[in-house]
């Protein structure tokens, strides 16, 4: 999960990183209040999970509330990178001396834990890393070691750090990487870690991503969950336990692994190309053991996806076996009643499979196909899809 700028400096400050006075607001109104409680010169800032706002002219200046108010209205409502802006964070301005670039990130192609660190900061770091790749140092981070003064010291170094700034940027590192393991980070990003005219070291700018897979033992997570971003195709799906992504096509996909329901969307969106271009509308591992809550579960997310126009159930009887699959689908129609109203092309393989065929066959439900191969199955769905949407 990638967090807001504001969450962001919020876990910094948890942690005692310094960042500079300031709060989100919901309004022009709220800014104007917030640059009276801060008073002098303030920064409005466009809260959007993307990068380049200052460019997109997300960052702005203000001398005070009057035009903190105005400026919170000119960032209010921007398309930036395709994210609106609905929230501002006002916060104090500095005078910025220097403004370099610092990150932890999870290395996943060397198995561990990276430190990335730039006197050259500020700028976009993407084109800095192509352009000139000396000058951004790339450190690895032992995950037993961890990050103390020393290595950060060694870290800052690296990124060409001036000498009289790297005591106090040390310290600041540290706490970052404190930031980092307390709260199962991926990612922490400064950019830009400034130096002021007093010589002091503040981050300007923070993008933190949070490991979900460790939202078990970080309770105070859920809270950072935007729900009025979140998809609630999604949402209800994630209540469910389920492993749902919405895409942006026609025919609902459910299957049975990871691997079969990739592929799934791979043969559906290339039969689709015969049907208008109709698209995969999702993807949805039910998982090993496809019983019929679990089968009701994942055809009531995808049923009530408006964009779905029919559904293909594809499944490979392993350990659970095709019969009890296909007793899942009856079943769960059952559960649905009328709420099961597109079509559904079921493609059945593997163990049992003759048993499986045989009650999808005894239900005989108007809705359900029943298709022989993989193939021939995504083709059936996407034909129903197009035709589908050409009636609607
Ligand atoms: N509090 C602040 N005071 C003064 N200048 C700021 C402040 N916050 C950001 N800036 C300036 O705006 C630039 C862009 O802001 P930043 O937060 O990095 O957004 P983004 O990375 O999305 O463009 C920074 O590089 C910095 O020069
Ligand atoms: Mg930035």
């Amino acid at each position: 999960m990638d967090l807001y700028e504001y969450q962001a400096k919020d876990l910094f400050a948890a942690h005692g990183v310094p960042v500079l006075p300031g709060s989100v607001a919901n309004n022009a109104e709220e800014a104007r209040a917030e640059a009276e409680r801060l008073g002098g010169k303030v920064v409005i800032k466009a809260q959007v999970k993307t990068g380049g706002r200052g460019k997109a002219g997300g960052v702005k200046l203000a001398d005070g509330p009057d035009e903190a108010e105005e400026k919170a209205n000119a960032i209010l409502g921007l398309d930036i990178k395709g994210h609106i802006v609905h929230r501002v964070l006002v916060a104090a301005a500095s005078d910025i001396a220097e403004e370099y670039y610092f990150s932890f990130l999870l290395d996943r192609a060397n198995r561990t834990f990276l430190a990335m660190a730039s006197a050259e900061g500020g700028v976009e770091i993407e084109q800095l890393a192509v352009e000139r790749p000396e000058a951004l140092a790339k450190v690895p981070v032992d995950p037993i070691n961890g990050v103390d003064k020393a290595k950060a010291t060694e870290i800052l170094k690296a990124g060409n750090f001036p000498a009289e700034v790297v005591d106090e940027a040390a310290d600041v590192v540290v706490k970052l990487w404190e930031t980092f393991v307390a709260e199962d980070a991926t990612l922490v990003e400064v950019n830009p870690l400034v130096r002021d005219p007093q010589d002091k070291i503040i981050a300007l700018d923070g993008k933190v991503t949070l490991d979900e897979n460790a939202a078990f033992r970080q309770a105070g997570h859920a809270e950072l969950v935007d729900k009025q971003a979140e998809d609630p195709l999604e949402a209800k799906a994630k209540a469910k336990d389920l492993n749902y992504v919405k895409l942006d096509g026609q025919v609902g996909i459910i299957g049975n692994g990871a691997g079969l329901v990739m592929s799934t969307l791979d043969v559906v969106a290339y039969a689709g190309e015969k049907h208008g271009g109709v698209k995969p509308a999702n993807f949805l591992d039910i998982g090993g053991g496809a019983s019929a809550e679990v089968m009701a579960a994942g055809l009531d997310v995808i049923l009530h996806d408006s964009d779905v126009k029919s559904v293909f159930v594809n499944v490979f009887g392993g350990i659970t076996a095709c019969d009890a699959v296909a007793t899942g689908i009856v079943e769960a129609l059952k559960i649905l009643g009328d709420e099961a109203s597109k079509p559904l092309v079921v493609r059945l393989d593997g163990n049992n499979v003759e048993e499986g065929r045989r009650i999808l066959a005894e239900a005989n439900h108007p809705l359900v196909t029943v298709v022989d191969t993989m193939d021939n199955a995504a083709d059936r769905a996407a034909e129903l899809a197009s035709s589908a949407s050409e009636g609607a």
